[in-house]
């Protein structure tokens, strides 16, 4: 397993593997891998010849007042994991190799990314496309892998392949959960022991309205409304927003007719928190 610093070096290592007839997976992350990012790798181990996981925390998709400076890193453990996890090089450029001073071409979404995460996070989406396309055509892979922790992320990145012609595949990937249910996230190392027994209460509180879909509930606004009190009992935590959309379209729905997205982010204390199902 490689680290790579530079596009330069990356594209000649693609490269060559391309030469030789090899498939390329690629799993973008921003580091401080854990159990989910694993999963990913795993798969594109299993589904390609050769594997890159790009490890960047990408300054472009965060806003003023988020966690840029605090996000955490580990260059040597993410090492390790990927090394575990069979796959062929890292890409950890640094922001300056990926952003020059006159940087200014932006992948900016009309649909899907207003809503969500994007109602607080409103430049968010704009960093994710914009690094995943410089990222696709620095890797040129066969395929990319994300997991539906992130499901509006995966949307938007399948839209924006179809949109714009990458020629590569997305793969959606399970959730990886803690055993007691909370999702697998870096961020949960912000928690302190006391958060991190709060933070259940995101997977219990999709469990009950899951569990109202399963007995039959159509009315969104019933099973939302369910959802929010059950997570408004929790004093460490505050909801950003907790809603019910249409999969993938991410449209607003008032009877569960389809597959729909129930979403959720919500703040154990300064930490932001997402989770959802798919059903
Ligand atoms: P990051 O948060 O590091 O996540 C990288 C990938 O791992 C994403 O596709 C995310 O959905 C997936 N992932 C995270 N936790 C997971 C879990 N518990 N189970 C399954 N998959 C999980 O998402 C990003 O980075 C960035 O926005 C990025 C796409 C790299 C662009 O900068």
């Amino acid at each position: 397993m490689i680290i790579i610093k530079t596009i330069e070096e990356l594209r000649e290592l693609v490269k060559g593997w391309k030469r030789e007839g090899l498939s390329v997976g690629f799993v973008p992350t921003m580091g401080y891998l854990h159990e989910g990012h694993k999963s990913l790798i795993i798969r594109s181990v299993a589904e390609n010849d050769k594997t890159i996981v790009s490890d960047f925390v990408n300054p472009m998709q965060f806003g003023p007042t988020e966690d840029l400076n605090t996000y955490p890193r580990d260059l040597d453990r993410d090492a390790e994991l990927v090394t575990e996890a069979g796959a062929d090089a890292i890409f950890n450029p640094e922001p300056e190799e990926m952003y020059t001073d006159s940087f200014s071409s932006y992948v900016d979404m009309t649909t899907l990314t207003g809503g969500l995460c994007g109602k607080t996070r409103p430049i968010h989406f704009r960093g994710v496309c914009t690094v995943l396309a410089k990222l696709f055509n620095i890797v040129t892979p066969d395929k990319a892998y994300f997991g539906q922790k992130d499901a509006q992320q995966l949307a938007v990145v399948k839209h924006m392949v179809e949109d714009l012609n990458f020629g590569l595949e997305i793969v959606g990937c399970p959730i990886i959960r803690e055993e007691d249910g909370l999702a697998k996230s870096s961020r949960n190392t912000y928690l302190s022991k006391e958060e991190r027994e709060a933070a259940l209460i995101l997977s219990k509180s999709l469990k009950l309205g899951s569990d109202m879909m399963e007995a039959g509930e159509k009315d969104v606004q019933k099973i939302v409304q369910v959802i929010k009190e059950n997570i408004e009992k929790e004093p460490l935590a505050k909801i950003d927003y907790v809603e019910i959309v249409s999969w993938p379209e991410l449209e607003e729905v008032s009877e569960i007719t389809g597959t729909v997205l129930c979403a959720m982010a919500v703040y154990i204390g300064k930490t932001r928190l997402i989770d959802n199902i798919i059903r």
